[in-house]
């Protein structure tokens, strides 16, 4: 049976908080939530608890995980090699919404690096993954929590309905704040590559460590295994769609509307009256779209559209990571 605790996420409670800790410590999956989406966490340093969250979730064992610490210390515990420009990110921008890969210890799991000679880490902004990390003594390995190849979770229904008889404890915070995974930049080479975009862009890193490139070669993805999995995607199909083509976005939802129900997420207001129709309008900016799409990808889902139309947003420097998933989301 999987608990559910609600926490305040400025004042978690302690008793909780304690009960996770000794949860990780024993070798059970906690789900957490972060700054950007909820995670399932196992202790990073014992390998059977590790290889549960890839049972819990259906993973690919060839897709590594991310570290959470709670401390600059604790990330010498997990790498073996952190350099100068991993360290003025680090003072910049931990904690928040950075994972660097870095060169790993042998202590770690072998299964949070999927084989990999390195390990990717980072610190939350959160207030609730911070105390689980500090009360349970041990960095924490958490990929999302949701079953593998579904949106990453904002919410801890998302993670009870993904999950839920198969993990120990879920840590209720509320909604996350950003809604969109962490930027992944690989240290490892120079120039640094970003691996997967995310909340921190290209030009962010490149102004505290100059350039920075985008890992995008068939070499790159190697590097990061998950890159290449199905991600993100609701049941039914998603048809993703240059923004503000209000005529043309009408068009395809009318054309599918003569075979079933139709969902649409963008913020375009579309001119159509029809039972079947189900549309989320989101802000038009690219945080708008990060914090509620994957939310609106869920509850859409939930009505049993045969098709999802969704409306892009810019591809610009912010733009790019909300683009990055849902090009994915629409790739089958
Ligand atoms: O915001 C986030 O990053 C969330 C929260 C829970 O922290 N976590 C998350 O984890 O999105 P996950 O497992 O869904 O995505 C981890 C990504 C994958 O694309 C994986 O391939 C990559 O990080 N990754 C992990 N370790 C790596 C490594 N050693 N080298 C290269 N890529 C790595
Ligand atoms: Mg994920």
């Amino acid at each position: 049976m999987t608990q559910v605790l609600e926490l305040d996420p400025e004042r978690p409670q302690q008793e909780a908080i304690e009960l996770a800790a000794s949860t990780i410590r024993e070798g059970g999956l906690v789900a957490f939530p972060t700054e950007t989406v909820y995670g399932l966490g196992a202790d990073a340093m014992n390998e059977q608890a590790v290889l549960r969250i890839f049972e819990a979730k259906g993973r690919p064992a060839d897709n590594p995980c991310i570290v959470h610490v709670s401390s600059r210390n604790m990330l010498d515990s997990v790498a073996s090699a952190v350099g100068h420009q991993a360290e003025r990110l680090i003072e910049r921008f931990w904690p928040g919404p950075l994972t660097l890969v870095v060169e790993r210890k042998m202590e770690v799991a072998p299964s949070v690096s999927a084989g990999l000679s390195t390990v990717a880490v980072r610190m939350p902004g959160n207030r609730i993954a911070l105390e689980l990390i500090w009360a349970a003594r041990t960095p924490i390995a958490a990929p999302s929590a949701n079953a593998s190849g579904r949106p990453s979770p904002t919410t801890a229904a998302h993670v009870f309905d993904d999950l839920g008889p198969r993990i120990n404890l879920i840590l209720d915070g509320g909604p996350t704040n950003i809604g969109i995974e962490s930027t992944v930049l690989d240290v490892t080479t120079d120039p640094p590559l970003i691996l997967r975009p995310g909340w921190i862009t290209q030009q962010m890193l490149s102004e505290v460590i100059g350039p920075v490139g985008r890992g995008d070669s068939d070499q790159d993805l190697q590097r990061s295994p998950g890159t290449r999995h199905r991600h993100y995607s609701p049941r039914a199909q998603v048809i993703l769609v240059d923004q503000g083509l209000t005529e043309l976005l009408e068009r395809i939802c009318r054309q599918h509307l003569k075979e079933g129900a139709v969902g649409f997420i963008g913020h375009s207001r579309l001119a159509i009256d029809d039972a079947m129709f189900h549309s989320i309008y989101l802000g038009a900016h690219a945080k708008d779209y990060a914090h509620s799409m994957y939310a609106a990808l869920r509850d859409i889902d939930l009505r049993n559209p045969r098709v999802i139309v969704v409306e892009g947003i810019g591809d610009s420097d912010e733009g790019a990571a909300v683009m990055d998933r849902l090009r994915r989301a629409a790739s089958r």
